[in-house]
């Protein structure tokens, strides 16, 4: 990407499904942040009487983010009805995954000490999934950024490292497509959630500019994986022209258009959005590690187990090229966290 991109790392091409989507440690980083900014609003916002307080973590894969999220959600809202002279209810927490995602593990792990009761709830959640008027708080973390599918009006277009004229179609169909499926994503949820409900997202987001000679960015890391496959085809090991139009479902926007989007539910208020540095910290290893865990399965179903090695190896080349990615310190990769609440339209 160079210094005049808008941020964005949408990818376009590629309609697999969306079961290769995988989890991984980057979305750690802002997660301190965000959770003092949920705790903070569920104090002044929260405004609910019930005797079963329903908590829902869409996109939960199998639980190590997951369960330190649910854990300081029920307490912030424990405090809050404690705060008050109402009793406090009892916890209920939906765990929210595709039918890919290893339930398994993510129940085998349960803490212990937990102080809800656990469910796991499998779907898409740009669909329906729990009952109508049932949830009080809904939670989702480095979820939302997955497409439902590869926009159509990019379909077949080069992919964004070629530049050229193709670029900003695509661009355009990717942050068309994010919307559509935040849309349907909210639409759901209003359905869901009680009034008076409250809904966190963290959303990964990019900065509109960054100096690329000195600063990177999930979306350059992108970036270089493309640059990776397009080597693997000139040495003949990946189909040249699967690889030019290869794209992924994904797209993180800038924190700009964002707002905009979540402003057109009639079902929700914006309560707060804060843009915070993901400040994930991980060197060259970790990078490497990280996308392999986010595309391997995506990978492996477009082009075949045998190429992910090398294909990851010359990742690992590309970055440690580059003094850039050397410091961590260099990301500028952003999270949005969006507090919203369910009106009473
Ligand atoms: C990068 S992981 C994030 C996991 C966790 N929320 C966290 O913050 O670490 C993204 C998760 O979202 C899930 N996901 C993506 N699209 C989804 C969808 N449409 N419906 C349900 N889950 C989805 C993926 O399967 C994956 O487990």
């Amino acid at each position: 990407m160079d210094s005049t991109d808008n941020g964005h790392f949408s990818m376009n091409g590629g309609d697999g499904p969306l079961s290769y989507v995988k989890n991984s440690s980057y979305q750690r980083g802002a997660l301190e942040a965000a959770k003092a900014i949920i705790e903070e609003e569920i104090a002044a916002k929260l405004e609910i009487s019930t005797n079963s307080f329903c908590v829902a973590d869409f996109g939960c894969s199998t639980g190590s983010n997951s369960f330190p999220a649910m854990h300081a959600i029920v307490e912030a809202v424990k405090r809050k009805y404690e705060s008050s002279s109402l009793k406090t209810p009892e916890f209920f927490v939906c765990f929210n995954d595709l039918v890919s995602n290893d339930f398994n593990t993510l129940l085998s792990s349960l803490p212990p000490d937990r102080s809800y009761k656990a469910a796991a709830v499998v779907g898409d959640f740009h669909g329906r999934l729990l009952l109508l008027s049932s949830v009080h708080f809904a939670y989702s973390s480095w979820a939302l950024h997955w497409l439902t599918e590869v926009p159509k009006a990019a379909e077949g277009l080069k992919s964004v490292w070629h530049g050229g004229e193709e670029r900003q179609e695509a661009y355009d169909a990717y942050l068309g497509q994010f919307e559509r499926d935040m849309e349907s994503f909210l639409k759901c949820r209003a359905v869901e959630m009680v009034e008076g409900g409250i809904m966190a997202l963290l959303i990964p987001s990019l900065p509109a500019y960054w100096d690329p000679k000195k600063e990177y960015t999930v979306g350059s890391l992108a970036d270089l994986l493309r640059s990776s496959l397009l080597d693997m085809a000139e040495k003949g090991r990946l189909s040249k022209t699967k690889t030019e139009i290869f794209n992924i479902p994904y797209n993180a926007p800038i924190p700009e258009e964002l707002r905009p989007i979540l402003q057109k539910s009639n079902s929700f208020s914006i309560e707060r959005m804060e843009t915070l540095k993901s400040e994930t910290l991980l060197n060259v290893e970790g990078q490497v590690a990280f996308f392999r865990a986010v595309h391997q399965n995506m990978l492996t179903y477009e082009f075949g187990a045998e190429t992910i090695e090398e294909t990851f190896d010359l990742l690992k080349k590309k970055l440690e090229a580059s003094p850039v990615y050397a410091d961590p310190s260099n990301d500028r990769t952003l999270v949005v966290v969006a507090i919203l609440k369910r009106n009473n339209v």
